[in-house]
């Protein structure tokens, strides 16, 4: 079992240890949740990635949120289901699920067509030849495969034709984020609790979405300061022919950067979802803090950040990120 580390600042608070009881903490203590737990998807083999974060966790933070106060959950598409039902198992209500929409997935599919003719011992024609070498991290590592000179095919028997580009899986664009609420206190109006705790409302002030220069304001009074904060999330348009969708682009890492995590959330997009679910000089807590993107949004933007995070590489990445933007 890991040993519990705790190191601390005016402004944020870090464990490295499991998040699994939440024991340093105080019930009704955390005014948001915002999180990107393990998917449960075995993500490039990772260990914490084998299974869904257990109910229990779910417990503990319910416990430590104070009445009313909101939670953002991120969760893989094939899986968002389960992490829904746990949370609402859990007690807290399902208020909508966000998409975090992005074009740089990658497509994790098959070539059906050369498949059928690898199952038919029937050599597959080749047409030409890559011209590129492919990147990838593993292990927080960057490997290289040598595409180029490798032979482009494609299938040469008649079912294989029949299935020529064929495949079993889409391109992933976006991602959900599940947004639930921790019940207001029993008797309280909203607005009682907002008074009573500081939680219960959304900041839908702090995160409109500005209109573009010159753009025609459609709708009757429209407000000034843009349109009220959708569940499809951008920040900056990407290109001419997707500007009309909310895009946020994925992180891509640098060899050089000292954080390999591989699962890196954009800070822009962190800092939307601390804006989205709290208010100035409130805490934010994260139980699976990785390499702190919740901490850098949440101090970013006048907030205060308790991160848990059990792996030891990555805890350190986080404080020294939390340090730097302090
Ligand atoms: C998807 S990653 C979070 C990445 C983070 N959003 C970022 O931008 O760096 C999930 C993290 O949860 C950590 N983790 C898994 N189980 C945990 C547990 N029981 N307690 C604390 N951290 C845990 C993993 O080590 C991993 O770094």
């Amino acid at each position: 079992m890991a040993t519990s580390v705790k190191y601390s600042t005016p402004s944020f608070t870090l464990f490295n240890k499991s998040c699994f009881d939440l024991v340093e903490l105080d019930s009704c203590s955390i005014d948001a949740l915002i999180t990107d737990p393990p998917y449960g998807i075995a993500f490039q083999n990772y260990r914490w990635d084998q299974a869904l974060p257990h109910p229990q966790i779910w417990q503990d933070c319910y416990r430590v949120m104070k009445p009313g106060a909101y939670g953002l959950v991120f969760s893989a598409v094939r899986l968002m289901h389960r992490v829904m039902v746990a949370l609402e198992d859990t007690g807290f209500d399902i208020k909508d699920v966000l998409f975090w929409s992005f074009l740089n997935g990658m497509p994790k599919s098959r070539d059906i067509g050369l498949d059928i003719d690898r199952e038919l011992a029937i050599s597959s024609r080749i047409v030409g030849e890559y011209q590129y070498v492919q990147g990838y991290r593993k292990n927080g590592a960057a490997h290289y495969k040598a595409r180029k000179g490798k032979p482009i095919c494609e299938p040469a028997s008649d079912v294989g034709k029949k299935y020529k580009g064929a495949g079993t899986g889409l391109k992933p664009a976006y991602e959900p984020i599940i947004l639930i609420q921790k019940p207001t206190e029993k008797g309280l109006r909203i607005a009682q609790n907002v008074i009573k705790y500081g939680t219960g409302a959304l900041n839908l002030e702090e995160t409109r979405i500005p209109f573009e220069k010159d753009e025609p304001k459609v709708g009757h009074n429209p407000h000034p300061a843009g349109r009220v904060s959708a569940n499809l999330l951008r920040t900056v348009p990407l290109a001419d022919g997707y500007d009309k969708f909310f895009l946020i682009p994925k992180v891509r890492q640098q060899k050089e950067d000292f954080n390999n995590h591989p699962t890196v959330k954009p800070v822009s997009l962190m800092e939307h979802l601390v804006k989205l679910i709290s208010f100035s000089g409130q805490t934010v807590l994260d139980p699976f803090a990785g390499s702190g993107s919740t901490g850098i949004g949440a101090l970013q933007n006048n907030r205060k950040f308790v991160g848990y995070e059990v792996e030891k590489a990555y805890y350190d990445i986080m404080r020294k990120r939390l340090h730097e933007c302090e």
